[in-house]
């Protein structure tokens, strides 16, 4: 990847917040009946006030494109309540992937969590359970969200050493 890349809190950049929604929405629009494009931008707006707590997000851009997004949430869906904090909207921009961008994001939420004591931190995914256990997460349980099988998975934090935190 471009050596230009950067990584930062939304709180930081809230120019991207609109672009972020609308990626978002356009990712996840069919998956939850629920939600609405004004949501979208509502709870990201809310990201963009936090930088080291939660909710907060993190994205990754070079100059004026948007390249992905990772999020911290008490809760993901509000119908699973036993377990807090999630790793969220993990999303990297489709012509983007495959180059380590996403491993990098997961990454550095998980030091995040570290860096806030968090015990245990949780996510949910529909198809990227292999994705995830490469990166140290296990299966904690299956469910069901809005008839979609999904799959709860969790980690206990730990921190990134210097070297980690960049992404080469
Ligand atoms: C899931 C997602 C975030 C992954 O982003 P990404 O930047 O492609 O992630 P990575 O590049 O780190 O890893 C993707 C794959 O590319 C491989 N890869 C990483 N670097 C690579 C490189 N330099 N060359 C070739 N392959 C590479 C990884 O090993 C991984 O393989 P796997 O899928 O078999 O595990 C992205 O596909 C996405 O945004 N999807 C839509 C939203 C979504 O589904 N989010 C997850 C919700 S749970």
């Amino acid at each position: 990847m471009d050596s230009s890349l950067s990584i930062g809190y939304l709180a930081d950049h809230p120019e991207w917040v609109e672009e972020l929604a609308n990626q978002h929405w356009e990712e996840w629009r069919d998956l939850v009946s629920t939600w609405g494009r004004p949501q979208a931008s509502e709870e990201l707006w809310e990201h963009a006030k936090h930088r080291q707590g939660i909710p907060t997000t993190i994205i990754a851009f070079d100059k004026d494109l948007l390249l992905g997004s990772v999020g911290l949430e008490v809760y993901d869906y509000q119908e699973i309540q036993q377990y807090s904090p999630w790793l969220t909207s993990l999303w990297v921009m489709p012509f983007a992937r495959h180059r380590g961008l996403g491993t990098y994001l997961v990454r550095r939420m998980v030091h995040e969590a570290a860096c806030l004591k968090i015990p245990r931190l949780h996510l949910l995914t529909l198809d990227h359970t292999t994705f995830y256990e490469k990166l140290g997460w296990t299966l904690l349980e299956l469910g069901s969200v809005d008839d979609h099988e999904i799959s709860i998975m969790s980690i206990t934090p730990r921190h990134l050493a210097e070297e980690e935190l960049r992404f080469h």
